[in-house]
């Protein structure tokens, strides 16, 4: 998978027997920094300069703030110590390393403790393009610059608590796609026009020039409930990305209480993943001819 951004809850078969020998009973394990070789070093050095020189004028303001503010590609792969100084000043997250996929329950208490939990590996250097689960890159470079951001941060937290009380529910299906069209693969409005911000498009070259320029997927304004009714792909490009006018619309949009929505979406039935609804605000109709050709395949 290029994308490598994966909800924690959405892959794997789910069925997890506890921490793997050597782990915290929180899943979380030591960086070990010390132990990248200088070729795991030459990989984050060749993505880091790959997005570094694509994603001016794509991605938006946060996350680039976000990504000057922990200097992120200083001698290659981040030592968590080093950002996790920056990051706690900033807004009170931290980063913690975890072996890979972590349980549902594990990831949102992480979250809702603000911990944001990253793989500790690096893909393989004829990996750059491809990776089956979230390497160190995608979670880092991806996911914690935004983390940076005061409201982006308090949205995240929200998120990890929101996530539990999904679980205990049955709606974890409806709410992960929350995550995934907006932590993930989310667009943002600006004067200048959209933008990026969601960790699986911002670590991913092929996607970040996707998401913005193809004219096949289609780019609808962010509608909560609509959201939550929308299937996605977790192993191609996506066909439809959700615009948010500002972080401050998303944060307020989840600050509601979910219990009646998940009743009403108990009762509903999905959005097929290409339609364009009369409801929906059009910022782009796609094409579909990257789906439609068979995708990645
Ligand atoms: N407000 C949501 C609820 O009542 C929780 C939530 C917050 C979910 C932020 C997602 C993001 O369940
Ligand atoms: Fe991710």
């Amino acid at each position: 998978r290029e994308h490598g951004s994966i909800l924690p809850s959405m892959s794997g078969d789910g069925h997890f027997e506890g921490p793997p020998p050597g782990a915290r009973p929180d899943w979380t394990i030591d960086q070990n920094w010390d132990a990248y070789s200088r070729a795991d070093h030459d990989v984050w050095i060749t993505l880091y300069e790959r997005q570094a020189a694509l994603l001016p004028g794509r991605a938006a303001d946060p996350f680039l703030k976000g990504l000057e503010a922990l200097d992120l590609h200083r001698a290659g792969i981040p030592d968590f110590a080093r950002i996790n100084e920056e990051l706690r000043r900033l807004t009170g997250w931290t980063v913690v390393a975890v072996p890979g996929l972590v349980p549902d329950d594990v990831f949102f208490d992480h979250l809702a403790n603000r911990r944001f939990p990253a793989g500790q590996f690096i893909r393989k250097p004829e990996e750059l393009d491809y990776l089956q689960e979230p390497d160190i890159f995608h979670d880092v470079f991806g996911h914690v610059p935004m983390l940076t951001d005061p409201v982006f941060a308090d949205y995240m937290q929200a998120y990890g608590e929101g996530g539990r009380r999904a679980l205990g529910l049955g709606r974890l299906h409806n709410l992960a796609r929350l995550y995934w069209y907006t932590v993930e693969f989310g667009l943002l409005e600006t004067p200048q026009g959209l933008r990026i911000y969601g960790a699986g498009i911002v670590s991913s070259r092929a996607e970040s020039i996707f998401a913005l320029d193809d004219p096949s997927p289609n780019r609808l304004g962010f509608d909560l409930e609509r959201v939550m009714c929308t299937p996605y792909r977790i192993d191609d490009f996506q066909q439809v990305y959700f615009v948010i006018p500002s972080l401050q619309s998303l944060l307020d949009a989840t600050l509601q209480d979910f219990a009646p929505i998940y009743a009403r979406l108990a009762a509903a039935s999905d959005v097929p993943i290409e339609a364009v609804l009369p409801t929906d605000r059009v910022f782009t109709r796609g094409t579909q001819a990257y789906a439609k050709a068979g995708g990645r395949t």
